[in-house]
């Protein structure tokens, strides 16, 4: 898709993981937010960690992912905001500087397993410090589908606990998001290539654009929409 498309696809979304206003404040209630500084791995377009940044002005505030795209849209955001958030295009797997909070939500791939990215964030956070990791889980036994489309590392809740454990972390919290939230979420991750679809219907990309959004929709609701789970954890030492 070329450079249009993709800045529109995700246009929609609030942040790209299945997640309410008020489940994001509690999560951030939760990440007892001050001085520091505070990384975000895999930040996408950053907006909660803009969130975090406008809730403690003392915070100094990273985000790193590899999207361009995402980078962009996150510093449009701050400059908007008057938020000093600081956006860096870097691997996030090398990221090696320790931090008194980091988020990694829906990023775990980064580091090749939850189970590796729960070990590897451990040397990224301070001893001192929080981390909030947003992960999916298996919410019940996958179809064969789901398995496909997500891959053989996902774990179970209570696996996902004993991994952070494992990894040297202490659970401070745990949430998973509701029904609405990953309607929501799926909902969104459409809508922006829904609407452009509506307002070109006779365009050359139409065509892709509507499989596409036809299989995410089909694969949602028949193979994972109650079997992929999604949790935050508060996680210290
Ligand atoms: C599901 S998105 C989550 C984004 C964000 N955390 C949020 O909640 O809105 C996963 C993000 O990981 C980023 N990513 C993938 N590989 C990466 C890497 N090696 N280093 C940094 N970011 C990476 C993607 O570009 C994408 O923005």
């Amino acid at each position: 898709m070329d450079d249009e498309l993709t800045a529109l696809r995700r246009s929609r979304m609030r942040w790209n993981t299945p997640l309410s206003e008020p489940h994001a404040e509690l999560l951030l209630d939760r990440m007892a937010l001050g001085e520091g500084h505070l990384v975000d791995l895999g930040c996408g377009w950053g907006e909660l960690l803009l969130r975090a940044a406008a809730r403690a002005p003392g915070l100094r505030a990273t985000g790193v992912d590899v999207d361009v795209t995402g980078l962009g849209r996150g510093r449009t955001a701050a400059g908007e905001r008057g938020l000093a958030v600081e956006f860096t295009e870097s691997d996030a797997a090398t990221w090696d500087v320790p931090a008194e909070r980091a988020f990694c939500i829906g990023a775990a791939h980064i580091f090749g397993s939850t189970t590796a990215a729960l070990e590897a964030l451990a040397r990224v956070v301070l001893p001192s410090g929080r981390l909030l990791y947003g992960d999916g889980f298996w919410a019940v036994p996958p179809n064969a589908t789901a398995l496909d489309i997500f891959g053989p590392d996902l774990l179970t809740l209570p696996d996902l606990l004993d991994a952070a454990n494992d990894a040297g972390w202490r659970v401070l919290h745990v949430s998973t998001a509701g029904q609405l939230e990953w309607d929501d979420f799926e909902s969104t991750s459409r809508a922006g290539w829904e609407g452009w679809l509506a307002a070109h219907p006779a365009d050359p990309r139409a065509g892709e654009v509507r499989d596409w959004l036809d299989r995410r929709l089909r694969e949602y609701v028949r193979d994972y929409r109650g079997v992929l789970g999604f949790t935050y954890l508060v996680l210290g030492r």
